[in-house]
């Protein structure tokens, strides 16, 4: 990395943010920032913080994530996941700063069996999906030369609220649980993401500039990741796998979304554990 270089990162108390300061140990400056100190719908303020801050690389991990609400609350997630990533990629062309900026497997539609290239056509089914879709679409659309779209998919760590903390609270007072077993996915250590990410800040230009899959090796169901969740935990609470169906929710969830990271491998160089691996770094 630059020796000048200087990192913002957005949504610093969300999941991966908080991956991030974890995983960080660069010598650069890294400036986190929240809701509060750099909302992405203010603009105005935003402008402030870059003329203060003067970041090279712009890491944004600030987004609507409420993934069956936003069916109902559509106006707010695209107002987040397209108006906000807009503001974000124009002010990266007027201070000449990079975006490395987390996308999601939820642009796909799910209907494919084998692992999503980045050349794959998205078709987003859910209004997050749509909302994450657009904010990818308004990085092209501002000009931006120096920039990565790093799509990943089902997040877990020690931070915030994901299916690997949820599992474990409900095993705390259950002796049975009813996990799904026919939607196909990775699961993505958003430490060994956050570490990865670093990686990109440290190499992102413009001729390595577009979209990349990020998750972790193979692919399993929910009722896998949460055996072997119990696994490594030496749980003994019977898991029983069952249908989507037995557990409707306001979004469809993809049945198939593993993404494909042959190219993210090679053009940073970065190795990817499997998700098993990943998952007994916890
Ligand atoms: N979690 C997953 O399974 C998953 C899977 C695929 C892709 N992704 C993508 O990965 C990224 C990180 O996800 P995550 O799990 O870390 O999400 P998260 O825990 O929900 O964090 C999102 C952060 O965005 C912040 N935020 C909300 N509105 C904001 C605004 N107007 N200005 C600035 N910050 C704002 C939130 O702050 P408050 O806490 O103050 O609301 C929160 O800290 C997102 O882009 C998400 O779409 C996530």
């Amino acid at each position: 990395m630059d020796s000048k270089s200087v990192i913002l990162v957005t949504g610093a108390n969300g999941q991966l943010g908080q991956a991030l300061k974890k995983n960080s140990h660069t010598q650069n400056p890294i400036i986190y920032t929240d809701t509060i100190s750099f909302d992405i719908t203010d603009k105005a303020q935003m402008i402030g913080v870059f003329e203060e801050v003067r970041p090279t690389v712009l890491i944004n991990t600030a987004a609507y994530t409420q993934v069956d609400q936003a069916e109902t609350e559509t106006e707010l997630a695209f107002k987040l996941n397209e108006d906000g990533v807009k503001n974000l990629s124009e002010l990266c062309v007027k201070f000449n700063c990079a975006l490395i900026h987390i996308s999601t497997d939820y642009v796909f539609d799910g209907k494919q069996s084998s692992p999503y290239k980045e050349t794959d056509t998205p078709n987003p089914v859910t209004v997050y999906g749509k909302s994450k879709r657009a904010g990818e679409q308004s990085i092209f659309d501002s000009g931006l030369k120096n920039f990565a779209i790093i799509r990943t998919s089902w997040l877990y760590s020690e931070f915030g609220h994901n299916f690997y903390k949820t599992i474990l609270r409900l095993a705390e007072t259950k002796t049975e649980l009813k996990v799904v077993n026919d939607q196909r996915g990775c699961p993505t250590n958003a430490n060994e993401l956050a570490k990865a990410l670093l990686v990109v800040a440290s190499k992102i230009s413009a001729e390595n500039s577009g979209i990349y899959h990020y998750c972790n090796e193979g692919e399993t169901t929910w009722y896998g990741f949460a055996k072997a969740i119990f696994e490594n935990h030496r749980h003994s609470v019977k898991v029983e796998a069952v249908s989507s169906s037995e557990f409707p929710t306001a979004a469809r969830r993809p049945a198939y979304s593993v993404l494909d990271t042959t190219k993210i491998k090679k053009v940073f160089d970065i190795e990817i554990p499997s998700w098993k691996v990943a998952l007994e770094k916890m």
